[in-house]
């Protein structure tokens, strides 16, 4: 085993990586965004391949991210120079840093906003409009919320400031705390909603529609979007992982903790499914309406539950929780940044990043109302950055992930960091960097750049 070469310092065991990364990965992603963007592509054939995006590219692009993020112990940027000059003899790699860092923060301007929403729901829970069941009532509400921009901004400030307090006092100690915590009760809330809509919902509509062979045939874009999805929920692709990886432990075997969070993330996303589909098709909702899908359908079943108020306030604010954990993964890259190799102290770095991020996330909540009519290319200015970050810039950053781990690195460098030998395992996830991987992400990324000029032509 070679020289460690930095003390920087390091989670205090394995659970405490793997809840810290669970943190990260469930969030918004599964809950708010899984379900639209099954939504939006026609169901079925949308979730098996996102499922198979999870489970045969995401999963080893996750080992690959945290191993180099291992290897490195640095913040990814400087990471990912100090691997290429020893793999490769420049530095020219530490651009990959770059671009996942860059690619997080123009996340969290909107994931900010979206946890604004969550949390501005939890406060109204308990004083929200009367729906009477009705789906264009919540639609109204919804609606009406969106309007009003001055409350879009404050709950994004809101939600912002409690990132900036959290990532300021340095992430390992409390993240854990809280991860620990809100996980487990978000699950219990989450598994009771199901229940309630399984059985007061469209519950055989609905799991027709997310598991069935649903009738929307597949293509490059449906490909790419499950892609995205993949890469978003799992957090893969903005250094998140990579810096993670840092604090692991060196005796940590990093295939198997990277599937807890695999598959616990994607239980959560499923039962996300499970919880809204059957509320949409029993009160008549769009499932491709967009990103208000949670939104709307929800208080449609914390109206008309016993206790109902009570349990959405919950709810809602458990999700903007897990939304804080996500979310402070997406700054903390930046954060470790700025204290590493500019010098700054982390309270400044802190204030910085998070209110760069803060002004970007003023104009995504004005696109919602003040701003909704500045639309080009694929719409608002929500729709281009959600698009431009998760089906563009993800993707990228995936790619270079696996060229940097299949192709730049030696064999011997990944096969000690992982520790799983070169038998076929590891001849298995060498395989998925240097071919599968890329050559998928390529091609449909070409592929669906194609047909998006062809559909213009
Ligand atoms: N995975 C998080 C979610 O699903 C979002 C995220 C992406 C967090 C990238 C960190 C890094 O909500």
């Amino acid at each position: 085993m070679r020289q460690r070469r930095s003390n920087q310092g390091q989670w205090s065991s394995r659970l405490a990586f793997v809840l810290a990364a669970t943190g990260s990965a469930i969030g918004l992603g599964s809950i708010w965004r899984f379900p639209f963007a099954v939504g939006e592509h026609g169901g079925g054939a949308f979730v098996a391949l996102y499922l198979v995006a999870v489970f045969v590219i995401g999963f080893p692009l996750m080992i690959a991210e945290v191993m180099l993020g291992r290897r490195g112990r640095r913040n990814p940027i400087s990471t990912m120079g100090m691997l290429s000059e020893e793999e490769a003899g420049h530095r020219g790699w530490s651009a990959l840093g770059v671009l996942g860092i860059a690619t997080g923060l123009l996340i969290l301007s909107y994931y900010s906003v979206v946890a604004g929403w969550t949390l501005a729901h939890a406060a109204r829970a308990a004083s929200a409009p009367e729906l009477g069941g009705s789906a264009d009532a919540a639609r109204a509400a919804f609606a009406a919320f969106q309007a009003d921009a001055l409350q879009l901004v404050l709950w994004h400030s809101v939600f912002l400031a409690a990132v900036a307090w959290v990532v300021a006092r340095g992430v390992e100690g409390g993240l854990e705390r809280m991860v620990t915590f809100t996980m487990p009760v978000l699950l219990l809330l989450l598994l009771v909603l199901v229940g309630w809509s399984m059985t007061h919902g469209d519950a055989a509509r609905a799991v027709d529609y997310l598991f069935g062979a649903s009738g929307a045939g597949i293509d490059a874009p449906l490909i790419v979007a499950a892609f995205a999805q993949a890469f978003f929920t799992l957090s893969i692709g903005v250094g998140a992982l990579m810096a993670y990886g840092a604090y692991l432990p060196p005796d940590t075997r990093i295939p198997s903790a990277t599937l807890t969070v695999v598959v616990t993330n994607v239980v959560v996303s499923l039962l996300a499914g499970l919880t809204i589909f059957p509320l949409a098709f029993r009160h008549g909702i769009d499932p491709g309406e967009g990103p208000g899908l949670v939104f709307n359908a929800l208080p449609l079943a914390f109206e008309a539950m016993p206790g109902g108020r009570l349990f959405g306030t919950l709810f809602f604010l458990l999700l903007a929780l897990a939304a804080l954990g996500s979310a402070i993964a997406l700054v903390e890259p930046a954060v470790a940044w700025a204290v590493e190799r500019r010098g700054l102290t982390r309270p400044r770095a802190v204030l910085g990043v998070v209110g760069a991020v803060w002004v970007v996330g003023i104009s995504i909540a004005l696109s919602f109302n003040a701003l909704s009519e500045v639309r080009f290319w694929r719409g608002t200015l929500f729709d281009n950055l959600e698009f431009l970050t998760s089906e563009v810039l993800l993707p990228l950053s995936a790619i270079g992930i696996a060229l940097f781990s299949g192709w730049v690195m030696c064999r011997s460098s990944s096969s000690e960091e992982l520790e799983i030998g070169v038998g076929s395992r590891f001849m298995l996830w060498r395989a998925a960097m240097r071919w599968w991987v890329p050559l998928a992400l390529l091609g449909s990324g070409v592929a669906a750049t194609l047909a998006w000029f062809g559909d213009r032509a």
